[in-house]
């Protein structure tokens, strides 16, 4: 496996967790020191080359069967790292939560077919919300809309930051009768996620594709907050030290699916997380662990479309409970 981004925070954990679990892999980016400096603490081959020098791709892409990309905001990557995967045929797996990223994996499914590699856009958060989304829906018989939402316990990098951005920028969007519309305004909605009914905003996090693959479901809404946290957690909770998150949080992220079936039931379940960056560390490595040993669907695939809803047992320290 080629990780390339590897160098920032989320990257330079993903580079432990690889290690950890033994997989072999290279590390790329652009910044020829830190490349050095880390691929010397873990005995590997570095590569340094910008996403859109081909040749770079060429050289560190040979023998490799997948294309780790941490490198964010996945604006200024992904197309090209794609691209790259597509052409030199190794699976391409990204942590982005960039809706507009996710569009342009799904418009490179008949590419990735043709290719034989598999096109996974969203292994970080996804890789918990896209299981558990098929896992709920799966409570019900005929499921007809999903909303799900997101209470963050963490900080956020500058690459976060970036791509938060992008996020915002792209709109207000909802899954509707199976299209993807723009709405004009921002409702929030109350959920009670176990502790009690809180306000959410609606923000496109990326359900509205990956779990639209992985569900059918006609209708999608996705709300976002970030954790009011409790005062004993609250001391030093979200720090920064060189713009990287530090003792982030005491808390736990939690998500939310509720699925309302065409009779009118509703059922909801939540997955309990460790706050932070780490869920998007394991699961990454989870997924491109699964890629290496031969585990994969062609073409363009969310976590859960190409793993199901089991994919979420394998994740560390999650827990799910149906409300
Ligand atoms: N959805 C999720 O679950 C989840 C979770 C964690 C992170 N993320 C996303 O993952 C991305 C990385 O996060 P992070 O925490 O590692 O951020 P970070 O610490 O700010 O690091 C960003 C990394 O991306 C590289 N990079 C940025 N723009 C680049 C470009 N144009 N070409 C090549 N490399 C580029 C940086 O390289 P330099 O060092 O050379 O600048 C650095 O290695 C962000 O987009 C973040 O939103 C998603």
């Amino acid at each position: 496996m080629l990780i390339y981004g590897a160098t920032g925070y989320t990257g330079t954990l993903i580079v432990h967790e690889a290690a950890r679990r033994g997989l072999d892999f290279e590390i790329a980016g652009r910044n020829r020191d830190k490349l050095a400096m880390l691929a010397a603490d873990f005995g590997v081959p570095f590569h340094v080359f910008k996403v859109e020098d081909t040749e770079g791709w060429n050289s560190s892409l040979k023998g490799k069967t997948a294309l780790l990309n941490i490198a964010g905001p996945f604006s200024e990557t992904a197309a090209q790292a794609m691209e790259a995967a597509i052409q030199f045929k190794v699976h391409y797996i990204d942590i982005t939560a960039e809706v507009d990223i996710f569009r342009l994996a799904e418009s490179k499914d008949e590419a990735a077919k043709d290719a034989g590699i598999m096109l996974m856009s969203g292994a970080g958060l996804f890789a918990t919300y896209d299981p558990l989304a098929v896992y709920t829906a799966n409570r019900v018989k005929t499921p007809v809309a999903m909303r799900a939402a997101f209470n963050y316990s963490g900080g956020f990098t500058p690459g976060s930051v970036a791509s938060s951005a992008n996020i915002i920028n792209a709109g207000l969007l909802v899954r509707k009768n199976g299209e993807l519309r723009k709405i004009d305004e921002a409702p929030s909605a109350a959920f009670d996620l176990g502790n009690g009914a809180e306000d959410f905003s609606l923000m496109p996090l990326g359900g509205v594709v990956l779990s639209y693959k992985s569900t059918g479901i006609p209708d999608i809404e996705e709300y976002f907050k970030i954790a009011t946290l409790p005062d004993a957690a609250a001391d030093g909770a979200i720090t920064f030290e060189a713009g990287h998150p530090t003792a982030i949080t005491k808390g736990r992220s939690q998500i939310m699916i509720e699925v309302t079936d065409e009779d009118g039931t509703v059922a909801k379940s939540v997955a309990d997380t460790p706050d932070g960056y780490m869920p998007t560390v394991t699961s990454a490595v989870e997924v491109a662990s699964r890629a290496l040993d031969g585990s994969f669907k062609t073409g363009f695939q969310s976590p859960a479309s190409a793993y199901g809803a089991e994919l979420i047992n394998s994740l560390l320290d999650v827990v799910v409970t149906d409300l």
